[in-house]
């Protein structure tokens, strides 16, 4: 469904993103893992035209996507960038119904669209009148994902969609977007420093470090063979979790 060649970015004397390959299954949910400054957010911008490559293609349904207007683009594909604020001059509602507006849907089935993505994202639907500068960091963020998700894209991209909930919510969310993702067989690119995360959700994790793709592979083929030190150092944080969860759970059964 996306096919990423050679990917490049170059900003001045940062080369941010370097040669990278990659692609996305229709249906799969790929994680794009690293730490701060490996090129994530560069990288999923560069696949629906909000930064242009210096170098390489991006093809998405076989099209080449340099060759596809970007308004055009991107109304065909959801995304949720923390950067790609709400617009304060709308409403929560006019934030979410955007894309579905510009796709000409009737006024009922947009609002019916609004409070059924606001349901979906634990929100209450009297937000959809306010003001998005009303909102906390974690509602403004899942107002993002409920934009995204609109019109119904079969392609998402999604930027650190559950950085700024607090744990249970998150954990509710990842769930249910999990569900969700998995029912309408949704393309997802999801960009995640969080590798407990990724490996919760992905099919397949890419882990970028200093704008390298340094592996690609199943949550088990990473945990099972991690291919560098960088990978093998973040997988160290959830496998020192689930070891000490066993060891409490253990002393539980004992006790
Ligand atoms: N608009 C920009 N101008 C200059 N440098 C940038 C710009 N955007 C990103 N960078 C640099 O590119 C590298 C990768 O950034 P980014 O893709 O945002 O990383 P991540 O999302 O993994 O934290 C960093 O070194 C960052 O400072
Ligand atoms: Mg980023």
């Amino acid at each position: 469904m996306i096919e990423v060649c050679r990917l490049s970015k170059r900003f001045g004397a940062t080369l941010a993103v370097d040669a990278i390959s990659f692609e996305v299954e229709r249906g799969e949910l790929l994680a794009l893992v690293g730490g701060s400054g490996s090129g994530k957010t560069t990288t999923l911008k560069m696949l629906n035209r909000l930064i242009e490559p210096s170098a390489g293609k991006v093809r998405i349904a076989g099209d080449d996507v340099a060759r596809i207007p970007g308004h055009q683009l991107r109304r065909g594909i959801g995304y949720a960038f923390q950067q790609v604020g709400l617009f304060p001059h709308l409403t929560v509602g006019e934030n979410i119904g955007l894309t579905p507006r510009l796709l000409g849907w009737d006024s009922a089935r947009i609002t019916a669209r609004v409070h059924e993505l606001l349901e979906m994202m634990e929100l209450e639907p009297a937000l959809a009148l306010r003001s998005p500068a009303a909102l906390s960091g974690g509602q403004a963020q899942r107002v993002g994902v409920a934009r995204a998700l609109a019109a119904h894209p079969n392609v998402l991209l999604l930027d650190e969609p559950f950085g700024a909930l607090d744990p249970l919510t998150r954990d509710r969310l990842q769930r249910s977007f999990y569900d969700l993702q998995r029912r309408l067989k949704l393309t997802v690119v999801l960009v995640t420093h969080d590798m407990a995360e990724a490996l919760l959700m992905a099919d397949r994790i890419a882990v970028l470090h200093e704008g390298r793709l340094v592996q690609l592979g199943s949550p088990q083929a990473l945990l099972h063979a991690p291919a560098t030190d960088y990978v093998e150092a973040l997988l160290d944080t959830p496998r020192r979790h689930a070891r000490v969860f066993d060891g409490l759970a253990q002393g539980a059964a004992r006790a």
